[in-house]
């Protein structure tokens, strides 16, 4: 087009220069965030806010922007398109005198316009191209900002761990605090020790630091003063991701992934086979999957199961990494009666099997009184520590307080109470009291 007529080209490239979108409003995109929290969340949101003000009013803000993004390409495309007719026909003004003047051929001008037509559609193409990227880097922002982002505890980083390796745990006058709560210490001096195979019931008020004692344990954070050892070596001297690995962790509300019964058993384990994925789920008492059209193969959502049985996969899940140290966190707290069995069972066939260490939170007392040995925490310290016998013997024992609504329903059941089978030692002091 240059060689043609450089005039000319000039004349036709000037309003797609002076063109630019500066912007998009779509990297601003905390609005939508918000407006996706609020859907996924609904009937939360429904139920807290009862006329759902807050997602009209992020609702709102997400109209705010696609209006004015909609205003943006309104100007920025009717101005490119109007400058893209001035264009041509100021071509073809100007081409029309060239010609008569015999500077340029009429043929010549005429290619010049089909250029000029398929530039311009090229360029309006581009810029349509270059708002699609602004809404990506909107968009993406935030992901490379936690991407880059380094991690406190790199996960990489350390010596791995054994899968077949069992030791004791020690908890050795451990200080802790969160870094974003700096000065409120939630763990003073906690020194405890679980042994190979034994069972430990974390009790305390809600708020006293246990589930804080399973972040230290799965090195979520570093303690500040103190360290946690796993038969004899300091944790911090593994490598994170495989001192992970040893430890199955069930959660008081697993999260289950779109797919299949299978596949979420399997998450994490991915060379686990079918036969493998079975046992576990037998082992933790799963056999409602079995009463299931499609068995392991069924298609599950986040929530398409009942808490009992979303507690039962996740057991299933932690058991199939034969994990050398199970953390059960509040795993029944949230059960009706029958589920609570369920799982109970389920935390009783791996006790039994005593091959597993097992550090147990909970506020039931029909899953604490499980435990070989119970350990109160209170102040963010061990206040009491003991068999379910001792502790229930001893007059004015803390955990006797703490406990005091359920001991005493429980001392008011015990002729309908049926305790689980007497085959832990803890089970059997417990049966003799209850
Ligand atoms: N990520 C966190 N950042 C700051 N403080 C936290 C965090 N998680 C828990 N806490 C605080 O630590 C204390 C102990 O919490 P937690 O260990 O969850 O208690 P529990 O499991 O016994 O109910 C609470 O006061 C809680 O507010
Ligand atoms: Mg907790």
């Amino acid at each position: 087009m240059f060689y043609i007529s450089p005039t000319l080209t000039l004349l036709m490239l000037t309003p797609y220069v002076s063109n630019r979108l500066t912007g998009s409003p779509w990297r601003d995109d905390e609005s939508s965030t918000g407006v996706t929290l609020c859907i996924a969340h609904c009937s939360s949101v429904q139920c807290i806010t009862t006329g759902g003000h807050k997602v009209y009013e992020k609702v709102g803000n997400v109209l705010k922007l696609a209006r004015k993004e909609a205003i943006a390409s309104g100007i920025f495309f009717g101005t490119t398109g109007w400058s893209g007719n001035v264009t041509l026909l100021a071509l073809l003004a100007y081409g029309g005198t060239l010609v008569s003047r015999g500077t340029i051929s009429v043929g010549d001008l005429t290619s010049l316009l089909l250029y000029t037509v398929y530039v311009g559609s090229g360029l309006q193409m581009l810029t349509v191209f270059f708002s699609s990227i602004m809404r990506g880097i909107g968009a993406g922002v935030r992901i490379f900002e936690l991407l880059d982002r380094t991690p406190a505890i790199p996960p990489d980083v350390g010596a791995d761990v054994d899968s077949s390796r069992r030791g004791p745990i020690r908890f050795e006058r451990i200080s802790f605090e969160y870094p974003s709560r700096k000065g409120v210490q939630i763990l003073k001096d906690l020194d405890f020790e679980v042994a190979i195979g034994e069972s430990v019931a974390i009790v305390g008020q809600s708020g006293s630091g246990k589930s804080s004692i399973n972040a230290l344990l799965m090195r979520y954070y570093d303690p500040v003063r103190g360290k946690i050892t796993f038969d004899g070596q300091d944790i911090r001297e593994f490598k994170p991701s495989s001192w992970r690995h040893i430890i199955g962790v069930v959660p008081q509300d697993p999260v289950l992934f779109t797919g299949t019964i299978a596949s979420n058993i399997a998450y994490g384990n991915e060379d686990a086979t079918r036969e493998q994925i079975e046992a576990a789920a037998r082992e933790a008492n799963c056999e409602f999957v079995w009463g299931m059209p499609q068995g392991f193969d069924t298609e599950i959502g986040r929530l398409s199961l009942s808490g009992g049985q979303r507690q039962r996969l996740a057991i299933a899940r932690a058991l199939l990494k034969k994990p050398a140290i199970l953390a059960l966190d509040e795993a029944t707290s949230s059960l009706d009666a029958t589920s609570e069995h369920r799982v109970n069972d389920a935390i009783d066939k791996i006790l039994r099997s005593r091959q597993t260490t097992c550090i147990i939170v909970a506020h039931r007392l029909s899953t604490i009184a499980r435990a070989e040995r119970i350990v109160v925490l209170e102040d963010g310290h061990i206040t009491e520590s003991g068999t379910y016998r001792q502790l229930v013997n001893k007059k004015d024992s803390r955990f006797r307080t703490l406990m005091a609504a359920q001991l005493n329903a429980a001392a008011g059941e015990s002729l309908i109470y049926k305790p689980p089978e007497p085959s832990l030692k803890a089970g059997r002091e417990r049966e003799e009291d209850l």
